[in-house]
């Protein structure tokens, strides 16, 4: 017996279904083995994804609390979330992802200065960046000024971002320099959420 028409998407939802799979899986592959789990998120973790107010996300607390897998389950329900049905479709996202010693490294002035100017270019542009444990190491003068390059035509477009660190914002300036701290502060507003609890890594060893 064939299926009622309530039971079958629409051309365009299968169309967004099939993308969206097809997203979620390159996702999936890239995302480190041990935050692929799906875990319970934080209430206001929900309420910044469910937001797309072009607020950004600022998770802290103290090491193994669980900031990092945070960080990488929203982004993955932000992805799913850019798929909605009943979102319109803007084109495919672009969501770039960090550790900040990586990120530090790659902004570097003595690499090339092609290669660097191509990465502060797209991480000035895509639609989600999350740099992860933004306080693992102290910026340089030169990679603070690349970074207010990045945060600062992030801020002035709305352009998201998610945050991981073990210091609270009022103790970034001192890692990226006051003028990132403090776009960073207006751009996450009142989405700055404290994970607390005990260090999750210590309860494995136990
Ligand atoms: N909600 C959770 N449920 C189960 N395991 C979790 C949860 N959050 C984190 N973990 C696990 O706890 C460990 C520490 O988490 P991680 O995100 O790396 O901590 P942090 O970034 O705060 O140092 C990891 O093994 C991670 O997979
Ligand atoms: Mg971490």
């Amino acid at each position: 017996m064939p299926s009622s028409s309530a039971d079958e998407l629409s051309p365009r939802d299968s169309w967004l279904q099939e993308r969206s799979q097809h997203a979620l899986a390159r996702f999936d592959d890239k995302t480190p083995v041990i935050y692929r789990q799906r875990i319970e998120l934080h209430r206001n973790v929900h309420e910044w994804i469910a937001g797309w107010g072009g607020s950004s996300l600022f998770l802290a607390g103290s090491i193994g609390v669980g900031k990092t897998h945070t960080a990488w389950q929203t982004c993955r329900r932000w992805l799913e979330a850019w798929y909605a049905p009943n979102r319109p479709w803007s084109g495919g996202p672009d969501l770039r992802t960090f550790r900040s010693t990586a990120l530090f490294d790659a902004l570097r002035p003595d690499g090339p200065d092609e290669v660097r100017r191509t990465l502060v270019t797209e991480l000035q542009k895509c639609d989600l960046l999350f740099i992860d444990d933004l306080a693992a190491a102290k910026a340089s003068t030169w990679t603070q000024e690349r970074l207010f390059e990045i945060f600062d035509e992030r801020y002035i477009n709305r352009r998201p971002v998610i945050i991981t660190c073990d210091v609270l914002p009022n103790g970034l300036p001192e890692i990226t320099g006051p003028r990132v701290s403090s776009r960073l502060a207006e751009m996450c507003g009142d989405s700055v959420v404290l994970l607390e609890g005990d260090d999750r890594r210590k309860g494995v060893a136990a």
